[in-house]
């Protein structure tokens, strides 16, 4: 009997599983953005769905996942390492910035049609019902939604912006909404609201004129026969954002725009054993250091590295630091280096008191989940964006690469230890 209706049961569920077919494409070449793509497109696999999704080869899931098929991109030959140019970022003023944005993205993507495993996709036949893709100054991707007749879902991997607002048609008004390669949270003073109107006109005005025509160069290129990119560049059904209300500025949102922000989030696993001894025994506390996965240590400058040793030295907490080499030089009893650190699992540490933070958007997310106050450095993208927003809702203090000095840093990492809001 129990057999019997188990089997009934089975039967009537297999009936209500109807899987889509999906192509997943998540082409940045950054830690952070395949982190949000991977999760995403290995839930729906999950869930029963047919993912076909193209990632960065570096950061390709490394475990066979079922109904999950990768198709592996490799940027990594045509890319310098990108972290010393990187640090000289706040060095370029937002003008500039903007320009480089814009000019990478098409770059990149010539890049990624030029890969032979996304030619082969397209010429293999395939069908899809849903493309989701990532944005990120990739207006040409637009047509593989056309191509494919297939629903569009965009993931932007920072909050609602100029980059997803124009193409959905929801309001993009430059006195509260700061464009993200500025460093203003939506608190602007009257001299930032005009800096902020000029860079959102000038990038929107550069973006209709040089960029989406170049994008459709690539478009008719790859898609022959599609029709011009600003037909397809408005076809978004649904874009995925990741911000939360908790950690970017309140903004008006259309309601095919759904904020997803948090959703990398995992549940706190036991660190590995001499990690986990380490932050035990930290009974004063101990403070967690990384400029995140594209900043690379051996790329500071020593006059600034120098200076936030001094500081760390002159503290009764314990310093965790993400650095790439097995020494730094003067090295402080209480520091402790690694290479590669569960960062999440790190910071749902009880014993974190204070986090040092390049500001990238996972880390400010992941600093708030767990409770903890940072110090922001920003180098570039959002990051000035994320930290001012730390700044003006009260739970972290910047302090500005270009002019760190031990006393600004040391001032700073002081009074978020030392106060107890
Ligand atoms: C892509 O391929 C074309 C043709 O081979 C070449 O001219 C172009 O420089 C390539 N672009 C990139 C970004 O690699
Ligand atoms: C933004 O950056 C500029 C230049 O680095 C700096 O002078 C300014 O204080 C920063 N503003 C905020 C709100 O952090
Ligand atoms: C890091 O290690 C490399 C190779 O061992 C070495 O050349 C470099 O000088 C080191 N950098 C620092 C800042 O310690």
């Amino acid at each position: 009997m129990n057999s019997t209706f188990h089997l009934l049961l089975l039967v009537t569920l297999i009936h209500f599983i109807i899987g889509a077919k999906i192509l997943g494409i998540f082409h940045g070449y950054s830690s952070s953005h395949q982190q949000l793509g991977n999760k995403i497109l290995c839930e729906l696999a999950k869930r029963g769905h047919e993912v076909t999704a193209i990632v960065q080869g570096k950061f390709a899931p490394k475990n066979a996942v079922t109904n999950f098929k990768p198709i592996v991109i490799e940027y990594g030959a045509f890319l310098r390492d990108q972290s010393s140019t990187l640090y000289k970022t706040p060095e370029r003023g937002p003008i500039d910035q903007i320009r480089d944005l814009h000019a990478g993205g098409v770059f990149l993507t010539e890049l990624f049609f030029n890969q032979t495993s996304v030619q082969n996709l397209l010429k293999s036949n395939q069908e899809f019902d849903m493309v989701i893709l990532e944005q990120f100054v990739n207006e040409a991707f637009k047509g593989f939604c056309y191509y494919y007749k297939a629903h569009c879902v965009v993931v932007y991997t920072v909050g609602s912006s100029r980059s997803t607002n124009l193409q959905m048609g929801n309001p993009l008004n430059p006195s509260y909404m700061p464009d993200v390669l500025l460093n203003y949270s939506s608190k602007m003073n009257f001299v930032q609201r005009l800096f902020n109107s000029f860079a959102v006109f000038f990038a929107t005005l550069s973006f209709y004129w040089t960029v989406l025509p170049k994008h459709n160069e690539i478009l008719q290129k790859n898609f022959p026969g599609a029709p011009y990119i600003t037909e397809l560049y408005y076809e978004t059904s649904l874009i995925l954002l990741n911000s939360h209300v908790g950690t970017s500025s309140p903004v008006p949102l259309l309601p095919n725009m759904i904020e997803i922000g948090g959703f990398h989030l995992n549940s706190p696993k036991r660190l590995p054993k001499d990690l986990q001894t380490y932050l035990d025994e930290g009974k004063d506390g101990v403070i967690y250091f990384s400029m995140g996965s594209n900043l690379k240590g051996k790329d500071m400058e020593e006059g600034k590295r120098n200076a936030i040793l001094k500081v760390f030295s002159k503290l009764k907490q314990r310093v965790l630091w993400k650095w790439e080499n097995e020494t730094v030089p003067d090295q402080p009893n209480n520091v402790k280096l690694g290479k590669w650190m569960p960062q999440q699992d790190i910071l749902a540490h009880p014993n974190i008191k204070l986090f040092v933070t390049h500001g990238g958007l996972l880390s400010i997310i992941e600093a708030v989940y767990h409770g903890i106050p940072i110090v922001g450095i920003p180098i570039f993208g959002d990051q000035g964006m994320n930290v001012a927003i730390a700044k003006a809702d009260g739970y972290g203090k910047v302090v500005e690469f270009s002019t760190l000095t031990e006393e600004n840093f040391g001032n700073a990492v002081t009074e978020v230890l030392n106060n107890p809001k």
